[in-house]
């Protein structure tokens, strides 16, 4: 299980992600020995502080991300002991001598430069890095999300950072794919003979992919309101999942199989246009209201002043190609709705004919659910019959896997699995270039229907499912969001 030594250098290493994701993310790796001894992280900030200053400051935040039974002495002091810090500040090109001499006599581990920075600062961290001669043959960059603001600024970072590491070594990550539930769905897919003879059009009504949250925008509200939620989740994470549910099966899993699969799913999709926008996308803001009980504010409040900028959006995507033609793929996100939880429904058609009597309850069509979180898990809706006397009386039930209950051990996070998989060198998990262009241009087209037709978004109070025009996309096409309660 160990991994070969390596030196993973995060620039933005004081921030949030790396505090809340990536540090806590490590920790369990440690825990789970996946380290060698000579592996170490360091962080690079502008931060003007001591390397104990910085483990202080670790320490303070596994204590709050971290749940205080996973938190052991041992795992600590063999953490903290890998834990480095660098001041600088890495737009800039003078300064690095402390990083140089870091990292100097250790280019043969695998060195990994994760860019937790804003995306305007890509190029510049890229292009100092080489100048100080730290980009080895082996380096790796990871780049978080969201890469630009649309088409045209991800192509300028893309260009930028590929002046400086080849595209083989760019990591774009999308902690989506690191999910267990995510990555089971590939599983479930390809593992079984039974779901794939029906995955297509034929019999499949439509599908259905909801990531709902209570949280509002937090302390990001100044980078919210530049993207919205259909930059912030839908570009990225929600174009993912509805590639690999829709994906054609790849040859096997390693190098770019999947990601050539994925990128024919963007490139099917249906551009939605001016002429169509109003009637396929809905837009919607949060105004005050409450969730569990507790009064929240409304996202103007909290911005402290008004805005354009969606919290919710919900969109009808159609993929332009032979197996998904006629199924619609029903997208629904937003920021305080009642509760926390993501999944997709692949709704099933109805059976052609009933051969039951009349009076014997209704025949509901099969429904999958897989349920990426809390509570990972997949159902399958089937017809059956009410045991007993009586006459014949059928009902849908599920059949229930949890992972919970089949699954006991604690498994890595979705960022655990990811920066294991680019110390390891594996970039199937990742976006490449082409998959940023195209999910870009399917949302390009869409901002600028937003914009041609003056499309602002529907106010929906805290604490509910959205405005009424989220229902009425469904609703309009004879269906209906699925209900995570039933
Ligand atoms: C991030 C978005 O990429 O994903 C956040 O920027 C969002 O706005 C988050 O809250 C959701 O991730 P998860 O893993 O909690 O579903």
């Amino acid at each position: 299980l160990q991994v070969n030594p390596f030196d993973f250098v995060v620039f933005g290493g004081t921030g949030d992600l790396a505090m809340r994701k990536l540090l806590p993310g490590l920790y369990y790796r440690e825990r789970d020995r996946q380290m060698t001894d000579e592996s170490r992280i360091i962080a690079v900030s502008r931060t003007d502080q001591t390397v104990e200053d910085f483990r202080a400051t670790v320490w303070a935040a596994l204590q709050r991300h971290v749940p205080a039974a996973d938190l052991e002495t041992a795992v600590w002091e063999r953490f903290s002991a890998r834990l480095g810090y660098v001041s600088l500040d890495a737009t800039k090109p003078a300064g690095w001598e402390p990083l140089q001499t870091l990292l100097k006599g250790h280019e043969d581990k695998a060195r990994v430069c994760y860019l937790a920075t804003a995306p305007s600062l890509f190029g510049a961290i890229c292009r100092n890095l080489a100048s100080a001669g730290l980009v080895t043959d082996t380096c790796r960059v990871v780049l978080e999300k969201p890469i630009g603001h649309d088409g045209k600024s991800a192509n300028a970072v893309n260009e930028e950072v590929g002046a400086v590491f080849p595209e083989d070594r760019i990591y774009r990550i999308d902690h989506y794919l690191g999910k267990e539930s995510v990555q089971n769905l590939m599983v479930l897919r390809f593992g079984n003979a039974l779901f794939e003879p029906l995955w297509n059009s034929s019999w499949i009504d439509h599908i259905q992919i909801t990531v709902a949250e209570s949280v509002g925008v937090e302390g990001r509200a100044e980078y919210y309101d530049k993207a919205g939620a259909l930059r912030d989740m839908v570009q990225n994470h929600f174009l993912q999942l509805l590639c690999l549910v829709a994906m054609e099966p790849p040859a096997h899993l390693s190098g770019d199989q999947i990601r050539n699969e994925k990128i024919k799913v963007l490139r099917a999709l249906r551009p939605i246009t001016q002429a169509d926008v109003k009637v396929k996308t809905v837009r919607g803001q949060y105004r005050a209201g409450s969730i569990d009980g507790q009064p929240v504010p409304g996202y103007a409040d909290e911005l402290t002043r008004s805005s354009n900028t969606e919290t919710l959006v919900a969109i009808k995507a159609e993929i332009e190609n032979w197996r998904w033609s006629g199924v619609p793929f029903y997208l629904r996100t937003g920021k305080r709705l009642p509760v926390r939880y993501s999944e997709i429904v692949v709704q099933f058609k109805d059976v052609p004919h009933s051969v039951f009597p009349k009076g014997s309850g209704e025949l509901m069509a099969n429904r999958l659910v897989i349920r990426l979180q809390p509570d990972e898990g997949v159902q399958l809706n089937i017809m059956t019959k009410v045991p007993g006397p009586g006459g014949l009386r059928l009902r849908s039930v599920p059949l229930n896997l949890s992972y919970a209950e089949a699954f006991k051990d604690r498994y890595p996070e979705a960022y655990e699995r990811l920066l294991m998989d680019v110390v390891r060198g594996n970039p199937s998990l990742f976006m490449r270039r082409d998959e940023v262009d195209a999910a870009w241009s399917w949302i390009d087209t869409i901002l600028a229907g937003w914009e041609q037709t003056d499309m602002r978004p529907d106010p929906y109070a805290a604490g509910g499912w959205g405005p009424i025009s989220a229902a009425l996309l469904l609703d309009r096409d004879g269906r209906r969001w699925h209900d995570p309660e039933l």
